[in-house]
């Protein structure tokens, strides 16, 4: 656990070559002008011409880049060299203006030295933080006043169900122990990772809500939703680039929305 940081930096660093040239990912097509956004997210998040935008955990950018094309003015915040690496590289490339900082999330404050309207963060996100009411201290010190913080996240309920099905429950909602992860793989296909070990935190949508109430944020909505962006389980159905139990088959819900703002 004291290593989590270190571990997963060498993680992320391993799989940043791999999703760059991933189908996941569609760089090509994020270059043609695709946007990798969710349509939930670009209508639940709004105009963003002229707002000043932190991206936590920005991975190499996509997410980040595709709010600069929307006229944000956009930060990306990650501690995977690797990805910032790129990030820069594919901004210069698309000529999109952008700040892109190397640093751990909960350092962002001093890291980033300014404050933003919006601060967005997730689809994978949280699960790399141990101590979420420090998370959602550092959002709370990254808004200006008025600002909101928008996060999207996959559902913790899933992770209670068995891989392969998604029909079983296998694992313990309520474990809050660090979890080490032995894999050869990441979320993208089968290349093999040059680095196969992480740490984990599961966290539950009331830890969440309630460490970004005690903060100080008031919360707006929190929106469930019934798809996810890949075959997280092989029961799932493809359409137009979500993943959905068929039809007349009992949902769970895989993603989830938030929107909390600042006083
Ligand atoms: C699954 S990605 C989420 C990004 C985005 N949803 C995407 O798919 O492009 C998780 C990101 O969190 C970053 N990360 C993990 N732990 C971090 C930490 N403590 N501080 C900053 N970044 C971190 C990783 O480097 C990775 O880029």
């Amino acid at each position: 656990m004291d290593d989590y940081l270190r571990i997963n930096e060498a993680s992320w660093n391993a799989r940043v070559p791999i999703h760059v040239a991933s189908d996941f990912y569609d760089v090509a097509g994020f270059k043609a002008g695709r946007s990798p956004l969710r349509a939930f997210e670009l209508a639940e998040i709004g105009d963003v011409a002229g707002r000043r935008l932190a991206h936590l955990q920005c991975h190499f950018g996509l997410d980040t880049l595709s709010w600069a094309r929307l006229g944000a003015e956009v930060t990306g915040l990650d501690f995977s060299g690797a990805a910032i690496e790129q990030a820069r590289s594919l901004a210069a490339e698309c000529g999109l203006p952008a700040r892109f900082v190397t640093a751990d999330v909960y350092d962002a404050p001093q890291a980033l030295g300014e404050t933003y309207d919006i601060v967005y963060t997730g689809l994978g996100a949280l699960v790399w933080l141990p101590d979420l009411t420090r998370w959602a201290e550092t959002v709370v010190a990254l808004l200006n006043p008025g600002g909101f913080l928008y996060l999207a996240e996959f559902h913790p309920f899933q992770n209670m169900l068995d891989d392969d099905t998604g029909t079983r429950v296998v694992r313990d909602y309520f474990n809050r122990e660090a979890q080490v992860w032995e894999y050869p793989y990441t979320y993208t296909g089968d290349d093999v990772l040059e680095y196969q070990t992480s740490v984990q935190f599961d966290h539950g949508v009331g830890d969440v809500v309630s460490a970004i109430a005690a903060a100080g944020l008031r919360v707006e909505f929190l929106h469930e939703h019934d798809h996810t962006l890949f075959r997280r389980f092989a029961g799932l159905v493809e359409s137009d680039g979500a993943y959905r139990w068929p039809a007349g088959a009992p949902r769970i819900p895989l993603m989830y929305s938030l929107r909390a703002s600042a006083r």
